[in-house]
């Protein structure tokens, strides 16, 4: 159905995305050892959103017929100096991400695999939102950081993120 790039790049994408959930994890992990647990508790719910990625790409890959093959994850555990450093992290990890699934996109796009390309079409759309997300939260973090009354908020406003499964449905 499709080729064996493209094949092996939706495949490696599932790790990536797995990756993803686990470096938020790790974030996570961080501001609750600072006692932010607003702040980890989005990015506890970004790591289920990265979880929910990976098993869509694993059921799409299923869906048609391709093999799947699960590898190890890379150690997601950072040093961080700042609150900021995380945020940061996920800000240049997103764009990654995107430079990723734009890959696997041409890949596509060359053997006129449309129906790969309009599976790919929602996660264009996603990273894009989690570009935004990722920088709105290094300003806002910015201009309001510094204060720890400023921190306060934030964290109360991150901690009121709330799960919701993905639009995508295959
Ligand atoms: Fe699934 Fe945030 O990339």
């Amino acid at each position: 159905m499709t080729s064996e790039k493209v094949s092996a790049l939706l495949n490696s994408q599932i790790n990536k995305e797995f990756f993803s959930a686990y470096l938020y994890l790790d974030f996570a992990n961080y501001f609750m050892d600072q006692g932010l647990e607003g702040f980890a508790n989005w990015y506890k719910i970004q790591a289920q959103e990265e979880r929910d990625h990976a098993l869509l790409f694993m059921q799409y890959m299923q869906n048609n017929n391709v093999k799947v093959t699960l590898s190890g994850i890379e150690d997601p555990s950072r040093s961080y100096t700042s609150n900021m450093d995380p945020l940061k992290m996920g800000l240049e990890h997103e764009i990654f991400v995107t430079n990723s699934i734009n890959a696997i996109y041409e890949a596509a796009f060359e053997v006129k695999d449309y129906r790969t390309m309009q599976f790919l079409d929602w996660f264009v759309k996603e990273q894009g939102e989690e570009e935004t997300n990722a920088d709105n939260l290094i300003k806002k973090m910015d201009l309001f950081g510094n204060d720890s009354k400023g921190l306060y908020m934030l964290d109360q406003e991150l901690g009121a993120r709330v799960y919701s499964a993905p639009s995508l449905v295959l």
